[in-house]
């Protein structure tokens, strides 16, 4: 680069990196605070405007806009960080009917000549959102995603690729960067759920980890940009600080909506949710939840006792008779060739159906269509049944959890980082729950999940302990229920 700027740049980690060079028209990283977010949005910036084909006058044109929720935040943070890195490559302005612009002048050392700007918006200035709407930009930067609505990010998307108007812009679209947002927020639904084509979403270590939910937060020797934070940066960062605050800031990891208690404390996502296959010679099991949403967990238990669960279906105001054709259809599609070991329902379903002329159960229904589904035992006692889902997943065996979930079941992930909750009430002044859950989406499937593990032998291990490890959590659970 010639004007006597040398700018050299070295990615502070593998996921800033991947982020850095990512081509994909969307992408957006995530990341514990202190990370080097900030610095690689600007830097990845900075070369999308150096890489601009230059036109026939050899003068490489086009415009970023970097959008952040607030002024104050705006000027703060994303204005400072980027003129910590570029200033003296152009004429900074603001003030005026204009929002804050970075205009770049430099020649490089090819000849060409970089003519660019890099616009500053916030979103609490009505001008500013004004501006946004007519504006003809290359790329747009996010600054701290989470903080952002999706409809703006929508508006963004399809602005870019429209500047410059006499070469075609090399590269355009949208990058952002931000901490790790709750679990009903709009990020975790496309990184994790939704997945659209042609956009990415990375994910940086945390700077601490932890074993499960209950252990101690450690140090991630893995955390990147640790070079350029002060020596003990997240180890000192945890101290005094709440493990809801923790997570999400420095362990990097979604948070939970906390409007209840989690049925399931003991589900770590980092933990228990990867993927894997359904492995051939083992007995698949099934359990389904009744009502209005029927819905259906399928899993495995393997040879070292560890249960997966691969696939759930979940319906909305389906009848029996349909959700039993589905079912059935899944299972001579997907489990083509497995054995079915078990199918357990809930026991309610038991009791005859108002409505039906025969007065038939749920399960001599679902019997009349092909589903051989049984009744779970213990009587639906509530204790037992999420005891049999509890105790698996805090077990841990050979350094694997005893419970995994794969990530397509997208709704009972949710539900057991939180959604299948127990409902707080007020009582004078003192907080306390309801002891059953709240019905929602959530809840079905996590239910089912419940009928599975009972109908597959994990209740008697609850109740009784069938084997050595067992033992210690039957003990535990007869303690609770203040059983002999
Ligand atoms: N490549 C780099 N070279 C030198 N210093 C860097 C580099 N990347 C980041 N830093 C420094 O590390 C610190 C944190 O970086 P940055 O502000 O980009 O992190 P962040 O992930 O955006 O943090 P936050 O979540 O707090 O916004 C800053 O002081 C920054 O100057
Ligand atoms: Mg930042």
């Amino acid at each position: 680069m010639s004007q006597g700027f040398e700018y050299a740049y070295k990615p502070q980690g593998p996921v800033l990196e991947e982020y850095i060079l990512s081509e994909s028209q969307r992408t957006m990283i995530m990341g514990p605070l202190g990370s080097g977010k900030t610095n690689a949005s600007c830097w990845k910036g900075f070369r999308i405007i150096c890489a601009q084909d230059p036109d026939s006058q050899g003068i490489r044109k086009s415009r970023g806009v970097a959008i952040r929720n607030t002024y104050p935040d705006l000027f703060g943070t994303t204005i400072k960080d980027w003129l910590d890195m570029f200033e003296p490559l152009g004429k900074f302005k603001q003030g005026g009917m204009e929002p804050p612009t970075h205009h770049l002048l430099f020649k490089l050392d090819d000849g060409t000549t970089v003519d660019a700007e890099m616009v500053f918006l916030a979103l609490d200035r009505e001008d500013h959102i004004k501006k946004l709407r007519g504006l003809q930009a290359t790329f747009g930067w996010l600054n701290e995603v989470k903080e952002l609505s999706f409809s703006v990010i929508q508006m963004l998307d399809l602005r870019m690729g429209r500047y410059p108007k006499d070469v075609r812009p090399t590269w355009y679209g949208i990058f952002g960067d931000t901490n790790a947002p709750d679990t009903d927020h709009f990020y975790y639904r496309m990184a994790e759920e939704v997945k659209p084509e042609g956009w990415k979403f990375l994910k940086q270590p945390g700077g601490v980890k932890r074993k499960n939910i209950q252990a101690p937060w450690e140090v991630n020797p893995d955390a990147e940009n640790i070079k350029n934070l002060p020596l003990n940066y997240y180890a000192n960062g945890v101290q005094g600080k709440s493990d809801a605050w923790v997570t999400v800031n420095l362990a990097n990891e979604y948070g939970y909506v906390s409007d209840g208690k989690p049925v399931y404390p003991d589900y770590h996502d980092p933990t228990h949710c990867r993927e894997f296959e359904l492995v051939e010679g083992l007995p698949i099991h099934i359990g389904l939840d009744f009502g209005l949403t029927p819905a259906a967990q399928i899993g495995q238990q393997m040879v070292n006792g560890q249960w997966r669960i691969r696939h759930e279906l979940v319906t909305t105001d389906t009848g029996v008779i349909r959700f039993a054709n589905e079912l059935k259809r899944f299972i001579a599609t997907k489990l083509r060739g497995f054995v079915i070991a078990t199918i357990t329902g809930d026991p309610a379903g038991d009791q005859r159906q108002a409505g039906d002329n025969e007065e038939r159960t749920v399960f001599q229904l679902l019997d009349a269509n092909g589903i051989k589904a049984v009744p779970a035992p213990f009587n639906n006692d509530f204790t037992i049944r999420t005891e049999a889902v509890a105790t698996p997943l805090r077990r841990m065996i050979d350094g694997e959890p005893g419970f995994l979930l794969h990530p397509d079941c997208k709704v009972t992930r949710k539900g057991m980082q939180g959604g299948y909750k127990f409902r707080r009430v007020k009582v004078s002044g003192d907080e306390r729950y309801m002891d059953m859950p709240v019905k929602n989406d959530c809840s079905h499937p996590c239910e089912a999940g419940q009928y599975l593990l009972l109908g597959a032998g994990e209740g008697v291990a609850v109740v009784q302990g069938s084997t050595v490890e067992r033992t210690k959590d039957a003990e535990e659970y007869r303690k609770r229920r203040g059983l002999a």
